[in-house]
């Protein structure tokens, strides 16, 4: 069993201390790094460090948020019932079961919430996305890696990292940073050998700029199990990430349970609105989708070409690339480079990476910019 032992160093009288102290390791954990979006000397720089989506979103979605500036005055709708009802049709899914967030990442912050009390552990791979990490930890659970062989979740290895004290095991697929995906097959083999107890959650947040048909977000399985939950956003394919909206797809309790500790109104009124328009804005999604399409392999080969180990194969709107180690050819280098012709990438030493650099695939002279830059890059001496 694992126990989660204080650092005797970090151990601190709260009572008696003169000023107020955070409860043991919320200052052990390290905050959300964002991508950057400003560089000194370049007025509009382009921004591929934060997968957002280059369309920019909707025209539906814009105008239905332009109108919802007559309603400012009003709480939102506590339940978010026209979005979910638009979910619940699109997905065909039972409307109670469906649970929202300012962004999918409070739908994490709130399972971890749910789920995790001190001496407990969530499991996610080595490369799992951040936020999976911050909310768990801030519950008083700990966090347990499971090895990512080739930058790829790999089934077993999850499987002999969970013990008796995991409540949840987080897995994106496809991944960020490392935008690669495991089959629908290893996603049911995973469920199949967990305990019953333990929750699944599958963040589908990339999920639609994955073509191959032995993907799946997982939405099928959820439908009859009683431990997973299906996550997904309004940030990447809909171009809303301003507005923060993610949604979750849980068995009924679950979703109820996250329905007492969830903030009464935490998808504002333009936020609604707008995820029904775009929801409903067929060729946005098509046209985003078609630009990934594009461009992914072309970056691919361009990258690979320049000498550069492009992490994959993507199944992401971005691509992880590796850099040599050897001074003048490094990805922190690099980064500079690319920020110094006004282009943002996003250095991902956080998730243990610091020889990659994440790039968004972005709209075509963005990425024949990018490619044209890293080709520089590599080529000086
Ligand atoms: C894997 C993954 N999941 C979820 C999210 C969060 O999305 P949201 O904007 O809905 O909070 C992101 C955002 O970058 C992500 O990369």
């Amino acid at each position: 069993m694992s126990e989660v032992s204080p650092d005797p160093a970090t151990v601190v009288d709260r009572a008696a201390a003169e000023r107020p102290i955070p409860k043991p390791g919320i200052l052990d954990i390290h905050a959300y790094v964002p991508g950057k979006a400003k560089v000194e000397g370049v007025a509009e720089p382009v921004k591929l460090s934060a997968n957002e989506n280059p369309l920019g979103s909707s025209p539906k979605a814009r105008e239905a948020y332009a109108e919802a500036a007559r309603q400012l005055h009003v709480y939102p709708d506590p339940r978010a019932n026209i979005v979910r009802a638009a979910i619940a049709e699109r997905f065909r899914l039972e409307p109670e079961r469906l649970v929202f967030g300012c962004g999918s990442d409070e739908v994490f912050q709130l399972l971890n919430q749910v789920f995790l009390e001190p001496g407990d552990n969530m499991v996610q791979g080595e490369f799992g996305f951040a936020a999976f990490g911050i909310g768990a930890k801030a519950a008083g659970g700990e966090v347990k890696l499971a090895k990512e062989p080739g930058y790829r979740i790999d089934v077993d290895e999850l499987l002999a990292t969970v013990d008796e004290r995991t409540r949840l095991v987080f897995l994106a697929n496809p991944g960020n940073p490392t935008g690669t995906w495991i089959p629908f097959s290893e996603v049911r083999r995973l469920h199949e050998a967990l305990p019953a107890s333990v929750v699944l959650v599958l963040d589908g947040a990339y999920g639609e700029f994955a073509l191959d048909p032995q993907f799946s977000d997982g939405l099928e399985l959820a439908r009859t199990s009683s431990n997973i939950v299906v996550t997904h956003t309004f940030s990447k394919l809909h171009g809303l990430a301003g507005l923060r909206v993610g949604w979750g797809y849980a068995p009924v309790e679950i979703a109820a349970a996250v329905e007492r500790i969830r903030l009464p109104f935490n998808v504002s009124v333009p936020a609604q609105v707008a995820a029904v328009a775009a929801l409903g804005d067929e060729d946005f999604q098509r046209a985003s989708i078609a630009l990934v399409e594009q461009w992914r392999p072309w970056l691919t080969q361009q990258l690979g070409g320049a000498g550069l180990e492009v992490v994959g194969p993507s199944a992401t709107n971005f691509l992880l690339v590796g850099f040599p180690t050897r001074p003048g050819k490094t990805a922190a280098e690099a980064e500079a480079f690319l920020a110094s012709r006004g282009l943002l990438v996003r250095g991902v030493g956080l998730y243990g990476l610091p020889n990659h650099l994440r790039v968004t695939i972005g709209l075509e002279a963005h990425n024949r910019a990018l490619a044209e830059a890293l080709v520089d890059f590599m080529r000086a001496p």
